[in-house]
């Protein structure tokens, strides 16, 4: 099913009251409006927060608003000390979790292989995957992003079947947007997108490919997502720095309703 997403990475930010404060202020935000189910909005606390921000979601909001995990393990137990198993993020209410964010592809040296088993995992365990991916900038400036993108879905997703691909979130994230300020321009954004949909229809049919929730993420923020959104494959944004504030998330998710209505 083909969504707008609004999702918001904290990546290793705030304290557990601002956490909180944050979950709070989304979700009395959610609640005095009425969001088209077609728009979800997600947020992706640090794991030992998780729990605590699942707790802030009031019932009227738990369809349209989910929590995901920043990353999880391939097991679903056992000797991996410092891991988390996805399914401890079902077990506190998660519904997502980020899969090869570009900070762990690249800190943490997750590959292919590595990524394709988290993906196969999540879907078992029946968490949303958001799986990122997306160029650094020598290759964005060699031209072969698309190659690059390609390469990281067909490694890591395009061994899935067609029904469980269709249970995947895709962000595309180039590696020189994120967190510099630098956003891809709406053209550069809508290519992507275009060229990850045409690749989906290739590999699966066309129906799955339209059916495909493909986010944008780097730098998108209250002054950008207008024009981000307004373009045809995009679904929605994953959002890093902007996210950490709730006036400025719940102004991007104002703009997804503006957009979604236009
Ligand atoms: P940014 O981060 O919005 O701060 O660029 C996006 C992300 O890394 O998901």
């Amino acid at each position: 099913m083909r969504y707008k997403i609004v999702a918001g990475n904290w990546k290793m930010n705030l304290n557990q009251n601002q956490a909180t404060q944050l979950t709070h202020d989304i979700n009395k935000y959610l609640s005095n409006n009425n969001l088209p189910k077609q728009i979800k909005v997600v947020i992706h606390p640090p794991a030992p927060y998780l729990a605590n921000c699942v707790n802030y979601i009031s019932e009227d909001n738990n369809t349209t608003f989910g929590v995901g995990g920043q990353n999880c393990y391939t097991q679903a137990s056992g000797a991996y000390t410092g891991e988390t198993a996805p399914e401890m993020l079902k077990d506190i209410g998660c519904q997502y979790v980020l899969i090869g964010h570009s900070e762990r592809r690249k800190y943490f040296n997750e590959s292919h292989d590595f990524l394709a088993e988290k993906v196969n995992k999540a879907l078992e365990t029946r968490l949303t995957p958001i799986f990122c991916c997306g160029e650094a900038l020598e290759i964005r400036e060699a031209g072969t992003h698309e190659a690059h993108v390609e390469t990281q879905l067909r490694e890591s997703l395009f061994h899935l079947s067609k029904d469980d691909f269709s249970k995947v979130i895709i962000a595309y994230e180039p590696v020189w947007a994120i967190g510099t300020g630098v956003t891809a321009t709406p053209d550069q954004a809508q290519d992507m997108h275009a060229a990850l949909r045409k690749l989906i229809a290739n590999q699966y049919d066309s129906n799955i490919a339209e059916n495909t929730t493909i986010l944008y993420g780097g730098s998108c923020k209250p002054a950008n997502a207008e024009s981000l959104f307004s373009q045809p494959d995009v679904d929605g944004g994953l959002i890093g720095g902007a996210s950490l504030k709730a006036d400025s998330f719940t102004e991007i998710i104002s703009i997804m309703m503006k957009c979604l209505a236009s």
